[in-house]
């Protein structure tokens, strides 16, 4: 299959608006853009088109989808009930990268649920995609729209890179603002709790409706079932071998593993901020990215998996990053890093 591209970075055309509007009625596949990593969409009412999502992905079946929204009236015809305190967080954070766990109706494909009488939900923030919903009156569900298991792509490129001649289309809409997925909050327990931090973090959302939880899987042991089905696979991971430098800097420790490893220096990469760069020169690693400053999280995080995927271009086969302070921002950054790490810290015995 031709991959089809819509342009659709510097103006919304109409002509393009209404084949791609057509084409996901007809039941194709069709990645887009979002404020938060490009997601693969198809019409949440047609299971085979949902389907299309799964095999192009190679998605574990038991890993539900989340749903699209242009507005609020859709959001009534796929729910049960909405709580109050959804809708505050409505209120404050819609269109934006928060994900909210609803009862669904029970009409609700089974496929796109993974089969759970549970739907996550999410208006973005991204002009193409809301006129797409909002003209079409479609409700896409989406997962991201990468191959399972590698980063999430942050650029139409990065769609390519994985999904080229596997699905009907895709659109450009530029790059990602925010750079790595929503944060998913569940409303269907008792007590609220954030199933995948975000960039709307813990601390924001408290501020809207009081206390709420953290998933017991995201508090560092791993041994723990996500409640998320997602969260348990390996993920937002690149080919290399990734270690996160533990407190940062510590060049000693790198030298080490350098020699007893047999690491190439050539095929490495230190991925650090820009304060601590000059430290790491000594070592002569040959790729070095920057996250930016320190005092700017939201910068590295928007750059955390370009600058991963780059490193596969590039053949790289050991990356070392260096870690952040687990609270805010830094605990959504530290949850993709040790994912894509699988948990490799370098740190003192
Ligand atoms: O920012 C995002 O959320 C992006 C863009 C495209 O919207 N989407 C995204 O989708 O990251 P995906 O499929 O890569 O991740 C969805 C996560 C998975 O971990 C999945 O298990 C979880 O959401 N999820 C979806 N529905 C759920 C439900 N009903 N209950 C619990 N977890 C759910
Ligand atoms: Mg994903």
């Amino acid at each position: 299959m031709v991959t089809k591209y819509y342009d659709l970075r510097e103006n919304i055309n109409e002509d393009n608006l209404d084949e791609i509007i057509k084409a996901y009625k007809d039941g194709e596949v069709i990645a887009f853009p979002t404020e938060t990593v490009y997601g693969l969409g198809a019409n949440i009412y047609d299971d085979e088109a949902i389907g299309k999502i799964y095999q192009a992905k190679n998605r574990p079946k038991d890993n539900p989808l989340i749903a699209h929204i242009g507005n609020i009236s859709q959001l009534e015809s796929l729910v049960k009930e909405i709580p109050i305190k959804a809708k505050l967080l409505i209120d404050s954070f819609w269109p934006g990268p928060l994900t909210i766990i609803f009862k669904k109706n029970k009409d609700i494909s089974q496929i796109a649920t993974a089969g759970l009488d549970t739907i996550g939900i999410r208006m973005p923030d991204h002009p193409v995609i809301e006129t797409i919903l909002i003209k079409g009156n479609l409700v896409l569900v989406a997962p991201s729209a990468n191959i399972s298991g590698s980063p999430s792509p942050t650029t139409m490129k990065h769609v390519l890179a994985d999904l080229d001649s596997l699905i009907y289309g895709i659109i450009d809409g530029g790059n990602c603002e925010e750079g790595i997925e929503s944060t998913i909050i569940d409303l269907t327990c008792e007590v609220p709790t954030i199933l995948r931090p975000g960039t709307i973090t813990k601390e924001d959302i408290e501020v809207e409706i009081g206390e709420i939880e953290l998933d017991e899987s995201l508090l560092g042991s791993s041994t723990l079932i996500a409640k998320a089905p997602g969260m348990k696979y390996r993920h937002y991971a690149p080919k290399a071998k990734v270690y996160i430098i533990e407190n940062r800097i510590k060049t000693d420790l790198i030298k080490i593993e350098i020699k007893k490893e047999k690491i190439d220096v050539n095929k490495s990469a230190i991925i650090s901020f820009e304060e601590n760069r000059k430290h790491y020169e000594e070592l002569g690693i040959l790729h070095k990215f920057s996250l930016g400053s320190m005092m700017d999280l939201k910068y590295g995080i928007r750059n955390l998996y370009r600058i991963l995927r780059d490193c596969d271009i590039l053949g790289i086969e050991n990356i070392f990053i260096e870690d952040y302070k687990e609270i805010g921002l830094g605990f959504s950054y530290m949850n993709r890093l040790k994912k894509a790490a699988n948990q490799n810290f370098l740190k003192e015995k």
